[in-house]
C-alpha cells in the first residue's frame, strides 16, 4: 500500500482535567481522497485535529501525514498539512494579503505572491485583497482561512466546520474551489454539520461519537446498507416467510423492509412473485447520510467500536 495521506493509530486524548476526549482512534485516509470526518458536538473532532496540526499532544497514539511523523518529524508533518480551524483567528492588523504574506513565511517560502495572488482570485478575495482581515465579513474571513491554509501547497488540507456561519452562495462557491484542489490531487478531510454537503462532496467517511469511531466506510456502503422499502399489499396477502428477516415494521398490510443493499430489491420482489403476492403500492425509501448518522450517534445506539 503507498503512504497514507493520513494515519491515525490508536490515538488517546486526555486532557489536563481528566476529561479523555479520544478513546483510541484508529483510521487512514488515501492521497487523493475527498473523506468525512463527522459526529456530533463534542464527538473530539477538533480535538483530533488540533493533534493533526502538532498544536496538541496525544496522550497516546501516533499521527502521521504524508508519512511523517506528527512529532518526530514535525516539520515536514507541517509542510504537508493545512489546517482551515474551526474558529476565525486572525491577526487583526493585517490586509488579507498581508496575512498570506505572512503565512508564507511562518512556512519559509520567500517569493509566493504568485501562487498568493491565484489563490486570491480563486477564492474570490480580489476585491479584498487590500482589506483589513478585521474588517470583512464571516464568510469572507472564511475564505482568508482557506487562503492561508493553502499559502504552502499543503497535498493534505483539513477542513473543520468551513462552513459553518456561511451563507449559502459563499458555501457552493467554497466547495467548487475545494473539490477543484482535490480534482488536482490534494487529498481533503472535511467536518461538517451540514450532511447533505457530505454526502454529495465525500468518497468515505468517518464517524464519531464520544471520542470513538461509530462507523467508517464509503459514502455509498453507509448509504446503501440504509435502504428501505416500504409495501403495501393487496388485501389478504400476507408477507411471505422469507422476507421476515427483513422486516422492520408490519402495521395491517403496510410493511417497512430493510434493505441491505439494492440487490436486495430484486429478491424481495422476487420472494412476492413467487408467492402469487400482489403490490398495491411500493416505494424505496431514499435514506439520507442524516438518518445514518441519527442512528449511529443516537444516545439510543451503543458504541460499535
Ligand atoms: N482543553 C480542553 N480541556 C478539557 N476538555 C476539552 C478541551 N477541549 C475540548 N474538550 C472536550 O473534549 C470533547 C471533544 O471536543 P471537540 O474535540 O471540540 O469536539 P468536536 O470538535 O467534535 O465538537 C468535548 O467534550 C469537549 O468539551
Ligand atoms: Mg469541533
Amino acid at each position: 500500500m503507498s503512504t497514507p495521506a493520513l494515519l491515525i493509530d490508536q490515538a488517546v486524548k486526555t486532557y489536563a482535567n481528566g476529561f479523555t476526549a479520544l478513546h483510541g482512534v484508529s483510521f487512514r485516509v488515501e492521497p487523493g481522497e475527498f473523506f468525512g470526518l463527522l459526529g456530533p458536538n463534542g464527538a473530539g473532532k477538533t480535538t483530533l485535529i488540533s493533534a493533526m496540526a502538532g498544536l496538541s499532544r496525544l496522550s497516546s497514539g501516533r499521527i502521521a501525514v504524508n508519512g511523517h511523523d506528527v512529532h518526530t518529524a514535525a516539520h515536514a508533518a507541517r509542510m504537508s498539512l493545512g489546517v482551515v480551524p474551526q474558529e476565525l483567528v486572525f491577526d487583526p492588523f493585517f490586509s488579507v494579503r498581508e496575512a498570506l504574506r505572512f503565512q508564507s513565511g511562518y512556512f519559509g517560502i520567500r517569493r509566493n505572491d504568485d501562487w498568493i495572488d491565484e489563490i486570491i482570485h480563486k477564492l474570490g478575495l480580489d476585491d479584498k485583497a487590500d482589506t483589513n482581515t478585521r474588517n470583512l465579513s464571516g464568510g469572507m474571513k472564511r475564505r482568508v482561512m482557506v487562503a492561508q491554509a493553502l499559502v504552502h501547497r499543503p497535498p493534505v488540507i483539513v477542513l473543520d466546520e468551513p462552513t459553518a456561519g456561511v451563507d449559502v452562495e459563499l458555501r457552493q462557491s467554497l466547495w467548487q474551489f475545494i473539490e477543484e484542489i482535490n480534482r488536482q490531487g490534494h487529498t481533503i478531510i472535511l467536518t461538517t454539520h451540514y450532511l447533505e454537503e457530505a454526502q454529495s462532496l465525500c468518497d468515505r467517511i468517518a464517524m464519531m461519537k464520544h471520542g470513538r469511531l461509530v462507523a467508517l466506510d464509503s459514502t455509498a456502503n453507509l448509504l446503501q446498507a440504509e435502504s428501505q422499502l416500504r409495501l403495501e399489499l393487496v388485501l389478504d396477502n400476507r408477507l411471505p416467510e422469507s422476507l421476515h428477516r427483513c422486516l422492520l415494521e408490519e402495521d395491517g398490510h403496510h410493511y417497512l423492509l430493510r434493505l441491505a443493499d439494492y440487490s436486495e430489491l430484486a429478491f424481495v420482489l422476487q420472494a412476492l412473485q413467487f408467492d402469487g403476492i400482489a403490490i398495491k403500492r411500493m416505494q424505496l425509501l431514499e435514506t439520507d447520510l442524516e438518518d445514518v448518522f441519527l442512528r449511529l450517534t443516537s444516545d439510543k445506539a451503543g458504541a460499535a467500536a
